[in-house]
């Protein structure tokens, strides 16, 4: 375990790295009570470095040396210093072969960082710092090495034996044992290293790249899982053809291959030529896996695969760099998944999970910017600031150059930086050389942290014709950033006429209206702009910022005619959809602040009558469209929220609603229902997502028809997603004693699978009705709940905190002083979870005083705790600073 007081490191401090390695060599011996690891490294002085005679210094953590020899020479005691971090050799010559023997213990590694167990097999997790806990090394990402690495391990209950790069050698030992030999051709980082050993089945495919060559595919599981590889396997081949038609990258090695683990702090993890996944997002069959899951499975295999150009052959130089590959990788998954399914749907997602958490997070103690400055421990800014924002920062430069430019500028990164560790500047340079554009001011989007705020005004001059739009930009203060500079912001807008037609956009010094278009991207770059459109015959409603064409936040005085004028006129689909969402909003706020009962606005009512009864919608648009703004996006709009209030006004007006569509949900239920076959295209994803909305919004009422669909529903679904929708209606519904038959018999049929063990403890953990504190207490002492298995941490406890907001405020703070518990049990065994669980808590100031004095107040028990890890100590001791 790290030291209690962990060391701020900042990026005005980076300096190259004074020795390089050009070769590992490395040879695990894996035994059941622990693991020798020999590796011989080839080390030269960098060329680079000005300190000439500067010791060796290797990370290390947590592990036990056995031997070190320098060119052959074992050293003594007295020729280098082991401290709890690192290994010091003070005298080395400027290039000389250092080899290293340390002894771990993976069977007892519960922080699943290094090398570790999960059922039985041995795997690792490098990224960021996890190699340190393997062998000493300089574990940072711009010591750049070729890995050959050998694996000896007992042929039984290890017949597999992975690692990154091709297999050059195998072979029998003594005792039973054999081993295989890996060779990574490729220069990598030793956070991109792998290694997998265990009793695994292999399922194989083929993809042969554009030009022509044959790659080995393969996805190696458990026995059990064996049949659930198809749809990775599918996305995988999906996502190799579109990487090389939308960004020319050709997969490099012959082999590429997918493990599955079911203990895995993260999603998954792009090793080079080794991807290992979590369980939950790679394994999927009809039975078992939502519609959610599988497109959530397709995405997390693209945005793994893409790394190995963005990340993996361009690396970056150290860890404020983070963005670089994540921001960008998650950019191209996110246009991968629009260009797979609905790219107004995929938009909304991924709009609604920015705005609801990383507005948040930008709000609060750990904002932080997309290139931080300082950090304390790095794998707490794995955030949705480095992965959310990042993305949308790469977004606007697609926007700002357009499609053929953005490539212009990938490709000369590619090709500029190919086989470097760089800096996210050195990504923006490429994109500015590519397309003869200035990106200075951008820049700032990756240095100043805070949502920007845009107020926006307008005036129609009926005389003149013309219609003048004011935007205001303002960037808050964040902790250790003030008075910030204005950004340059990529604003698209539209306007529309009074039968909403979209009108032309003629700007005051056009020369040719007639062509002018019908959607502009205005370049916001000072504190004030104003617009002049001309030549118009009427004020026109604008729609504003279309596509969410930039991360801010615009103020409007939005009417609510406006608003359902935009509802369903708006030609683009994101702003139809965020339309909707302003006014339930709007209906919803007014109804917090009134304390007499008024009635909820009957517009909505009828808006949401026509969305029901309009076959010729998109669909899937029209069941996002359905869903009532989250509790938690509310939270995050209000200013001292009262959580009790919000949670009871909403369900106010979704009671409300649900009352007055009833007929209309019913028949939408039966068009959306029929005897087709299950297949998952965007049609029967969007009929199956529309008929489990209505089924939603029915048991909110406790509608008696909706009770017997639901029921019979589950009794006949053939997959997942038409199970779970009525598993989760009947779950939130006052049906108490049908609530618990169908958990019950719902358990007994999927006990035997984790991945759906896991969707039945988050029904639970996230309803108002069976996720009490009690019940999620029980939920902990179930048989299948796993302490040392983060997936079922997060499904209970994180989902708990983090979806089920009623209970988790309970004004006497007992779900706070409950997360406090399980954060402080957890921060001894896996302090990177423990650390991303306590977050609900950290935002403390945000809330009533009520509930902010009894959330401080558990957030000081954590602080207060014995050995607290680095990465508790840096979130806890952060937020009540701030
Ligand atoms: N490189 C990360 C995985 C990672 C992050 C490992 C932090 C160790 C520490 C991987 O590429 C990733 O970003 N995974 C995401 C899913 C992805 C689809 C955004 C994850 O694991 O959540
Ligand atoms: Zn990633």
């Amino acid at each position: 375990m790290r030291t209690n007081q962990p060391t701020t490191i900042h990026l005005s401090e980076y300096k190259v790295p004074a020795y390089l390695v050009d070769a590992v060599d490395l040879c695990f011996e894996l035994f059941d009570d622990g693991a020798r690891v020999h590796s011989t490294l080839s080390v030269r002085h960098n060329p680079e470095s000005t300190e000439e005679s500067a010791p060796l210094a290797l990370d290390g953590d947590s592990l036990k040396l056995e031997s070190v020899a320098l060119n052959g020479k074992e050293l003594a005691a007295g020729d280098y210093e082991e401290t709890d971090e690192q290994l010091v050799i003070a005298k080395v010559p400027v290039q000389f072969e250092l080899k290293v023997v340390t002894w771990i213990e993976p069977q007892n590694n519960t922080r699943l960082e290094g090398l570790y167990k999960s059922s039985g097999m041995f795997c690792t997790q490098c990224e960021a710092e996890g190699f340190r806990c393997i062998t000493y090394f300089p574990d940072r990402p711009d010591v750049m090495a070729r890995y050959r690495t050998r694996i000896e391990a007992d042929k039984n209950t290890c017949p597999v034996l992975l690692s990154n790069g091709n297999d050059v050698e195998k072979g029998d030992l003594d005792n039973g044992r054999h081993f295989v030999t890996w060779e990574d051709p490729f220069p990598k980082p030793s956070y991109l290293f792998a290694l997998v050993a265990g009793d695994l089945v292999e399922k194989q495919d083929t993809f042969t790249t554009c030009s022509g060559r044959d790659i080995d595919l393969r996805i190696y599981v458990e026995a059990r899982n064996a049949a659930k590889t198809r749809h990775a396997l599918d996305s995988l081949k999906r996502a190799m053809r579109w990487d090389e038609e939308t960004y020319g990258r050709e997969y490099d090695l012959d082999i590429f291959m997918i493990v599955a683990v079911d203990d895995f702090n993260m999603g998954a993890m792009e090793n080079k030529g080794l991807n290992i996944f979590n369980s939950s997002c790679v394994l999927a069959s009809q039975e078992t896996a939502t519609d959610l899951a599988f497109q959530r499975i397709e995405s997390i295999v693209a945005h793994e695969y893409f790394h190995n150009w963005s990340g993996n052959r361009v690396t970056c130089r150290d860890w404020f760099q983070l963005s670089l590959k994540e921001g960008f990788t998650v950019f191209r998954d996110a246009t991968f998944s629009a260009d797979m399914g609905s790219s107004t749907v995929k938009r909304i997602e991924d709009v609604t999970l920015l705005r609801t958490a990383q507005f948040a997070e930008d709000a609060g103690p750990m904002a932080h910017p997309v290139r931080p400055a300082s950090y304390m421990e790095i794998s707490n800014f794995y955030t949705l600031t480095i992965y959310e924002k990042g993305e949308e920062v790469v977004r606007m430069i697609h926007t700002l150059l357009g499609p053929e430019l953005f490539r212009k500028g990938s490709d000369l990164y590619f090709e500029r930086h190919d086989g470097q560790a760089v800096t996210t500047d050195d990504f923006v340079r490429a994109m500015e050389d590519a397309s003869g554009r200035d990106l200075s001011q951008f820049r700032l989007w990756y240095e100043q942290a805070g949502t920007p705020e845009l107020t926006v005004s307008d005036n129609y001059d009926d005389e003149q014709g013309v219609y003048r739009l004011t935007v205001q930009q303002s960037v808050p203060d964040t902790p250790g950033q003030t008075d910030k500079k204005p950004q340059h912001i990529p604003f698209a807008l539209g306007l529309l006429g009074a039968d909403g037609e979209t009108l032309p956009l003629t700007l005051e010094n056009d020369q040719n209206a007639a062509s002018a278009p019908v959607e502009r991207v205005l370049e916001l770059t000072e504190a004030s702009h104003t617009f002049e459109f001309h030549g118009l015959s009427q004020k026109p409603v604008p729609s504003l910022l279309r596509s969410f064409s930039a991360p801010v936040r615009v103020v409007y005085p939005w009417s609510r005619e406006q608003l359902l004028f935009l509802m369903s006129h708006d030609s683009d689909g994101f702003n139809r959809w965020d339309a909707g969402q302003r006014l339930a909003i709007d209906v919803i706020q007014s109804l917090v602040a009134s304390t007499e009962t008024v009635e909820v606005e009957p517009r909505l009512v009828e808006a949401y009558r026509s969305l029901l009864g309009d076959a010729t919608l998109d669909q899937a648009l029209v069941a996002k469209m359905m869903q009532l703004p989250s509790e938690a996006y509310l939270v995050e709009l209000a200013n001292s929220p009262d959580v009790a209030a919000i949670h009871r006004t909403r369900e106010r007006v979704a009671t409300y609603l649900a009352t007055a569509l009833r007929d209309e949900l019913i028949e939408c239920y039966h068009r959306n229902t029929g005897t087709d076959v299950y297949e998952i295209t965007p049609e029967s994803v969007a009929r199956r997502s529309l008929r489990n909305t209505a089924l939603a919004w029915l048991l909110m009422i406790n509608d008696e028809t909706g009770r017997d669909l639901a029921l019979a529903q589950l009794s006949a679904a053939d997959n997942m997603t038409d199970r779970m929708g009525a598993l989760r209606a009947l779950v939130n519904s006052d049906y108490a004693s049908e609530r618990t038959q169908v958990l019950t018999d719902f358990y007994e049929r999927f006990q035997e699978d984790p991945q759906v063990v896991e969707q039945w403890f988050s029904v639970q953990a996230s309803s108002d009705r069976a996720g009490q504190l009690p019940q999620i207490h029980a939920l902990l002492e179930h048989p299948a709940f796993d302490w040392k298995n983060p997936n079922k941490i997060r499904s209970v406890v994180a989902v708990f905190a983090g979806q089920n907001l009623a209970a988790f405020h309970n004004p006497d703070g007992s779900g706070y002083e409950f997360l406090a518990d399980q954060v402080c049990r957890l921060d001894d065994s896996n302090p990177q979870i423990a650390a991303r669980l306590v977050t609900p808590l950290t935002r403390w100031k945000k809330f009533a005083p009520a509930y902010s004095a009894l959330m401080r107040s558990a957030l000081e028990r954590v602080r207060d705790k014995s050995e607290l890890s680095a990465d508790l100590y840096e979130v806890v001791h952060k937020s009540l600073e701030s």
